[in-house]
């Protein structure tokens, strides 16, 4: 089984890095198919932490070949950066980074409009990462995008950038944001971005059904999580992508039936970042604890994440609509110390005792978890190198996530570092 891909089964920030890091070392290619740099995936090996907003984590790994596909929304400025960090440690990435030229650009101008647009939403607003996802998007569907193909014509470019900008500029003004925008530094840095990359800004959805046919080992890194898809997600408190294993096909390029298996990532217990509906949510002080143990803190926007207990309705929703084949349960040591744990098993809504999330965003406010408690191992499990080194109520807890999520707990994850992934066999 190598062609792989890894989704996000909760609100995103699962631990998708660490395990992406874990399986490149079987890739020889990762690729990412949509999101932006509202992502942030950590991986720390030898207690040196790295965190990639666009790049796929992958590219630690000095084999693999890294594939930003056609689904990305990407900002220049943020991918400089990214090479730039490379390039200080030492790693190459000549040649192995490959952007599609169908990836669409992030401007200035939605950065400012993602911002204005929360403002003006105020109590309404979503809490998002502010790195102009939404209003990126919005372009592409409108169809008056700019693709990074579109950077290698520089009069093609200018004269649509222009056209936008001047429609922009009347957009901001009207939501309180009056200042002019400097078109002409975003051309030049733009166009210089493209010159870099132009060797390398490419028909990614070519290269990776080349790729599979010549049975090379290929691994889609998921961003966000399914509770945070367009269509299948808390809507409205959601991204502008689709982080679904179902994304995979637009988002590179590939025909669905390429994924021979989904990883599903989730915590051991659940967290959100950005506003919306969270039913297992804990009161404020009990949430600080859980973000004390966890460092839960945004890898993207440092903003603390609201926290709460592993919620089985969901996992399973996402286990169904990703069609998991593998489950990767992360910061399973971030529980060691509490006596006792809670997973919700079932929502009572309005007096009813359902196993699926509601439908409609306002039904929400009905949901009542139904809980079942576990006893705490109350024991470091961060030492542990093997399945069976886990403390016999930890494994238990595993155990039923698996029956309640409807999906096998391959990987077990009880610490930040690359060595500290448990498999189970
Ligand atoms: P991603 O967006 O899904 O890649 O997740 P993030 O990188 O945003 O957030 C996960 C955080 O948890 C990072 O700080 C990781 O270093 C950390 N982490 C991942 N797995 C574990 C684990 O098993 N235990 C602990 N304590 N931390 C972990
Ligand atoms: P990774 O890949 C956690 C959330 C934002 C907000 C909503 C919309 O690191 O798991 P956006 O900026 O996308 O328009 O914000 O989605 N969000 C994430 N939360 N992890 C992420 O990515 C996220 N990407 C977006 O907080 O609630
Ligand atoms: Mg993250």
């Amino acid at each position: 089984m190598s062609v792989r891909a890894v989704v996000g089964l909760q609100w995103g920030d699962e631990g998708k890095g660490k395990i992406i890091d874990f399986l490149s070392t079987e890739a020889d290619v990762v690729a990412r198919s949509q999101g932006g740099p509202n992502a942030g995936h950590t991986v720390v090996v030898n207690g040196e932490t790295a965190v990639f907003h666009l790049l796929p984590c992958g590219i630690l790994h000095p084999h693999t070949t890294c594939v930003v596909g056609n689904g990305v929304v990407v900002d220049p400025a943020v991918l400089e950066a990214e090479l730039a960090y490379l390039d200080a440690h030492g790693i190459s990435w000549k040649g192995r980074v490959l952007l599609s030229h169908a990836a669409h650009v992030i401007f200035p101008y939605h950065r400012m409009l993602d911002l204005a647009w929360e403002k003006k939403r105020a109590a309404r607003s979503i809490g998002t990462t502010g790195r102009g996802i939404g209003p990126a998007y919005v372009d592409k569907v409108s169809r008056v995008g700019l693709r990074l193909g579109d950077l290698r014509n520089p009069g093609w470019f200018r004269e649509r950038l222009l056209a936008n900008i001047e429609e922009k500029e009347a957009l901001l003004e009207w939501l309180g944001f009056g200042e002019p925008l400097e078109h002409e530094a975003v051309i030049a840095s733009c166009l210089a971005f493209g010159d870099k990359m132009a060797s390398w800004i490419i028909d990614t959805s070519r290269y990776l059904n080349e790729a599979l046919d010549a049975g090379k080992r290929v691994l889609f890194e998921g961003a966000q999580g399914t509770l945070l898809d367009l269509d299948h997600g808390t809507y409205p408190y959601v991204t502008s992508s689709s982080p679904l294993a179902g994304g995979v096909g637009t988002g590179c390029g590939v025909g669905p039936t390429r994924i021979e298996s989904v990883f599903g990532v989730a915590k051991a217990y659940t967290t959100r970042v950005g506003n919306g509906p969270f039913p297992t949510e804990l009161p404020d002080l009990e949430a600080e604890r859980l973000r004390g143990l966890g460092e839960e803190f945004g890898a993207t926007t440092g903003r603390p994440r609201r926290c709460g207990w592993l919620d089985a309705v969901l996992l399973r929703y996402g286990v169904v609509l990703n069609q998991v084949t593998h489950m990767a349960i992360t910061k399973l040591d971030v529980l060691d110390t509490l006596p006792e744990l809670r997973i919700a098993t079932a929502y009572r809504v309005k007096g009813e005792v359902t196993r699926h999330p509601p439908m409609d965003p306002w039904m929400f406010e009905h949901v009542e978890p139904v809980y079942e408690t576990h006893p705490g191992w109350l024991t470091r499990t961060s030492g542990a190198k093997r399945w069976g080194d886990l403390p016999a109520a930890a494994r238990r807890y595993l155990d039923r996530i698996e029956e309640l999520a409807g999906a096998r707990v391959d990987m077990v994850s009880v610490g930040s570092g690359r060595d500290m992934t448990l498999h189970r066999d």
